[in-house]
């Protein structure tokens, strides 16, 4: 198979687009096709070195933390999937990725593609949507009537939150540069703060929560707009400073698992139609480096960089 491997940590032209071995199903396991695999921040972060302790993995490997294609074998044992389903699934940044025209993957990594979604969103749910739904709905635990503020609601992660919040009930707020606020209004967001020409701190208050998805000083900043006993929830907040006593709020990390249940209720949510995973540009498998480099350098917004296999079975 054609897959994009690296052998050392580096910069994105450690990339390789190579041919290996196919992989081959264990016995539970599906032998699925890609059509489809996200390029996330965490790939390029993991890529460069910068999260060894946190991603103890194996050199070499390939990256991509997930994806979406059609079953085309099966293993001895598997009960759960044929050939030809049309799936979705998850690989951890330890194992081999989704950067491949080949996965296997067991079925508590996968579930069914939502019919009412292509393949490249299919894809783009997966992650994004995860986080999204444990840092709102499993940590935050979002209710009707509460003021939420979202930060980055421009990138795939804040754009899938704002619409949970949205459908949950909840008054809206977001920070995105000025050129994304019709974007997120799009998505549902009721009022937007472009961070290029606002401070946040300054414009909001007594929010009953705040998803931080920039960290570093918006951290602190999150703190003060809360109302005395608000939740910060962070899914990145280096450097991590726990201010929330001196603020008389709660702040809870998000914590990424890849439970099928969350999977369940995301894809449920996205058949609904109430959920609408974004795609922000499709390239081809070879041109990995190229998307990896447009993340590092802050250049991808309005949702996930798709990259699109072609495969040669
Ligand atoms: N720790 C974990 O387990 C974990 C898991 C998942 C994700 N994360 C982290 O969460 C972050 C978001 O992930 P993602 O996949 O949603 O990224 P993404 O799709 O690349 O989105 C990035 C977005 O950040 C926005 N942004 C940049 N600076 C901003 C600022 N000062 N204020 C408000 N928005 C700002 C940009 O908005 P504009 O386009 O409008 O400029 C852009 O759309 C990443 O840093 C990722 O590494 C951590």
């Amino acid at each position: 198979m054609k897959a994009i491997r690296y052998s050392a940590y580096g910069g994105p032209d450690v990339l390789e687009y190579l041919d290996l071995d196919d992989p081959v199903p264990a016995a539970s396991e599906a032998l699925i096709a890609v059509h489809c695999a996200s390029v996330i921040p965490g790939d390029w972060k993991v890529r460069s070195g910068q999260l060894q302790e946190m991603f103890p993995i194996e050199l070499p490997t390939i990256p991509g933390r997930d994806g979406s294609g059609t079953v085309i074998e099966t293993g001895s044992k598997c009960d759960w999937a044929k050939v030809g389903d049309e799936i979705c699934f998850l690989t951890d940044h330890a194992e081999l990725g989704s950067y491949a025209e080949l996965v296997t993957r067991p079925q508590e990594m996968t579930i069914p593609k939502p019919k009412n979604i292509n393949f490249a969103e299919a894809a783009a749910m997966m992650h994004a949507g995860v986080c999204a739904w444990i840092g709102l709905v499993e940590t935050a635990g979002v209710t009707n009537g509460q003021n939420v503020l979202i930060h980055a609601g421009a990138g795939a992660i804040g754009g899938l939150a704002i619409q949970i919040a949205r459908a949950a009930g909840c008054n809206v707020t977001t920070t995105c540069s000025a050129t994304n606020a019709d974007y997120v209004r799009s998505l549902g967001a009721h009022h937007v703060i472009a961070y290029d020409q606002e401070n946040f701190e300054e414009m909001v208050f007594e929010q009953d929560v705040v998803f931080d998805l920039i960290g570093g000083d918006a951290h602190e900043k999150s703190c003060k707009v809360l109302r005395s006993g608000g939740t910060l929830v962070w899914l990145i907040a280096r450097p991590f400073e726990d201010v929330s006593t001196h603020y008389g709020v709660t702040c809870l990390q998000a914590i990424v698992h890849d439970r099928r249940e969350t999977l369940k209720s995301l894809a449920e949510r996205v058949s609904e139609g109430i959920l609408r995973p974004q795609v922000s540009c499709r390239l081809p498998l070879e041109e990995a480096t190229k998307a990896h480099t447009m993340l590092e350098r802050g250049q991808n917004s309005r949702g996930r960089i798709i990259l699109d296999i072609e495969t040669c079975m």
